[in-house]
């Protein structure tokens, strides 16, 4: 069953991790386009040809001319824009009192100003007349719902975008713009993501792998892939009802 069968979505961070994930996943569920949207433009030019659907765009969320012309292209291009996955994002391990105003800004920048950007840009080409509705995913974290001493700007970015989320989600709802907003909370999933995190802590990348799978009730670490397939869901029409809602997957982290 293909269950983005002709769907048009931009994934920002698309070029590798769980961004790259969700997008191959959205192609073999029938996306018609995938733009692969992410600050390092030549990493997402590099993997584009392995799949026809995908399309890579150089952006910085944190640009609103950027996400001017990503979403323009798309819509002239591609006819429209059905899904929008917030997906780029950073890491700084600090505490309240380690972390630097310009760490601290920084995740802001990018986690919070970019997400708040691209949910702005989607709404306003998703709502009709000219839109058709559409849905938009934000990657939270579970550290968007349970604090890390060490995580102070992290923590604070996350929890921000899950709230934006819902606000999104009721803004659309009440005008029946036929937009869905929903954020997604992981656990620790096995990315790039650790090298900068264990940069940032005085453990390995291989220790701190460990000792965040030890933390873990189900024992291990999340795959990207199965980031993917929540992602799937709430693009999908399968979940029409769905908005507003925080969608944990932390193999029992936060129960
Ligand atoms: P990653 O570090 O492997 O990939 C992030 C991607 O975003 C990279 O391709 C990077 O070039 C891009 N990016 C960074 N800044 C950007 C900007 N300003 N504009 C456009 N693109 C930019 O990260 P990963 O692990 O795939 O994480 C993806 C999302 O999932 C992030 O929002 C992260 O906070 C969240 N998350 C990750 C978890 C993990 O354990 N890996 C757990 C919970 C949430």
């Amino acid at each position: 069953m293909q269950r983005l069968a002709g769907k048009v979505a931009l994934v920002t961070g698309g070029a590798r991790g769980i961004g790259l994930a969700i997008a191959r996943r959205f192609a073999r569920e029938g996306a018609a386009a995938v733009i692969l949207a992410d600050l390092d433009g030549a990493e997402a030019e590099r993997v584009a040809p392995e799949n026809p659907a995908f399309h890579p765009c150089s952006l910085d969320v944190t640009k609103d001319q950027d996400w001017t012309r990503a979403i323009d292209r798309t819509v002239s291009r591609h006819g429209g824009l059905d899904v929008l996955v917030n997906n780029a994002g950073i890491a700084v391990v600090g505490t309240i009192e380690s972390v630097t105003l310009e760490q601290w800004r920084r995740v802001q920048d990018v986690n919070v100003d970019g997400t708040f950007l691209g949910c702005r840009h989607a709404v306003r080409a998703m709502k009709p007349p000219a839109g058709r509705g559409g849905a938009i995913i934000n990657l939270s974290s579970v550290s968007g719902i349970v604090g890390g001493h060490n995580l102070a700007a992290y923590n604070a970015s996350k929890g921000a975008v899950r709230l934006l989320t819902k606000s999104v989600a009721l803004h659309c709802a009440r005008r029946n713009y036929g937009v869905r907003c929903n954020s997604i909370h992981p656990g620790f999933t096995e990315t790039d993501m650790l090298r900068d995190l264990a940069a940032g802590s005085r453990y390995s990348p291989e220790e701190l792998r460990q000792r965040l799978q030890a933390s873990v009730p189900l024992g291990r670490n999340a795959a990207a892939e199965e980031i993917a397939g929540l992602a799937t869901y709430l693009a999908s029409d399968e979940a029409g009802f769905v908005t507003g809602a925080e969608m944990v997957i932390d193999g029992g982290v936060t129960a």
